[in-house]
């Protein structure tokens, strides 16, 4: 007796998220946030939803968010049926795993990828089963011969911002008994994307983070798109109020202003080309991406080197400590100043390589 974690619980460690840094005056380029603020509705409908001196929040919120469901469902071109709202898109990736993945359960992933997913997996105790990218990243082939309940596609992917067409998401999920979820929370950085398999393939579902495109990380919301039927049992799974008042009416203004996200991105993807040509400038090995950030390579223990430099200069990037990925920098597309700033001190740091 006494009081015992279930033992996958036991021996599994956390997930480990990118550094927040508890001070100001930091260039934070490690956690893919958005550099640009979110559209000014969104302070209004939650001032809105305050005015009264906040005496709506004696109430508990809508359960099934309708409002926001409806109003992304205007956007996206979806039944609100077919939409879930979750407490950012990390919410709706457990609720995937709750509902399909238990003991001896069998997910499937390419890897590197979102170490979220195997984290998950270990919470239910399901087993993962990773097949690697490549080193540059293409269509991992062996993907069409996996099997398992769930298969979790980062697309685009993280941390290396590697895109795989919709057709060959659409093979994969053809040749894929289970479930296969895309997880886009970086869709909108790449121009395409696969709602449209959600729209028409029985074992799809695609997710997307506010996190991102809409400059709402502090908020917590992400949506899912799929069919009826999977939303349907999702919801079983679902904490009855998982999105706040505040977070539902900021959500329904974000979603709607769509002229004012598509401007941010196009902002963000006129740096990211911009930092992608000067990285290879100086020599860095990077690939071209199609989200907010970009993976770059310094051989040997150089990678971590980088990222010890730019963090004494109040620099954070994403180094990751973790098999295939000890020679990578990942570094989000902050604005044009402080992707300045950023290879200004990586330029600083290359030399006093060359010196030592
Ligand atoms: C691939 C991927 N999926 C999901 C998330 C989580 O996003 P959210 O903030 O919506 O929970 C992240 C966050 O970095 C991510 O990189």
């Amino acid at each position: 007796m006494g009081v015992r974690f279930r033992p996958g619980v036991e021996r599994m460690a956390a997930y480990v998220p990118g550094e927040q840094p508890r001070r100001g005056g930091v260039i934070k380029l490690n956690t893919n946030e958005n550099p640009y603020p979110p559209s000014p509705r969104v302070a209004e409908a939650i001032a809105a939803e305050l005015a009264g001196g906040g005496a709506s929040l004696r109430l508990y919120p809508d359960p099934e968010a309708y409002g926001l469901r409806l109003a992304a469902g205007e956007v996206y071109g979806f039944d609100p049926d077919r939409i879930l709202c979750g407490n950012g898109s990390d919410e709706l990736l457990a609720m995937i795993a709750r509902a399909f993945l238990g003991e001896g359960g069998k997910a499937v992933f390419p890897y590197p990828t979102y170490s979220l997913y195997s984290t998950i997996c270990e919470i239910q105790g399901a087993s993962a089963a990773a097949c690697e990218y490549p080193r540059d990243f293409r269509f991992p082939e062996a993907l069409f011969s996996a099997r398992g309940d769930v298969l979790f596609l980062c697309n685009p992917n993280s941390p290396s911002g590697s895109f795989i067409l919709q057709r060959d998401v659409e093979k994969l999920a053809r040749s894929f008994d289970g479930l296969v979820v895309v997880d886009e929370a970086y869709a909108e950085f790449a121009g395409s994307d696969c709602l449209d398999l959600a729209r028409r393939m029985e074992n799809v579902v695609a997710i997307r983070s506010f996190s991102k495109s809409h400059s709402l990380a502090g908020l917590r919301l992400g949506l899912l798109f799929g069919p009826e039927r999977i939303v349907a049992g999702l919801r079983k799974v679902k904490d009855s109020y998982n999105l706040d008042r505040l977070t539902l009416a900021a959500g329904e203004a974000a979603v709607k202003d769509v002229e004012w996200m598509k401007a941010n991105v196009a902002k963000i993807r006129a740096t990211r080309s911009r930092l992608i040509s000067r990285l290879r400038a100086i020599g860095l090995e990077t690939l071209d991406s199609a989200a907010n950030f970009v993976m770059t390579r310094l051989p040997g223990d150089r990678a971590r080197k980088a990222y010890e430099f730019l963090k004494s200069r109040n620099i954070l990037v994403r180094y990751f400590d973790s098999r295939l990925l000890h020679d990578a920098l990942r570094i989000t597309v902050g604005t044009d100043a402080e992707t300045d700033a950023m290879l200004a001190a990586m330029e600083e740091f290359l030399e006093g390589e060359g010196v030592a």
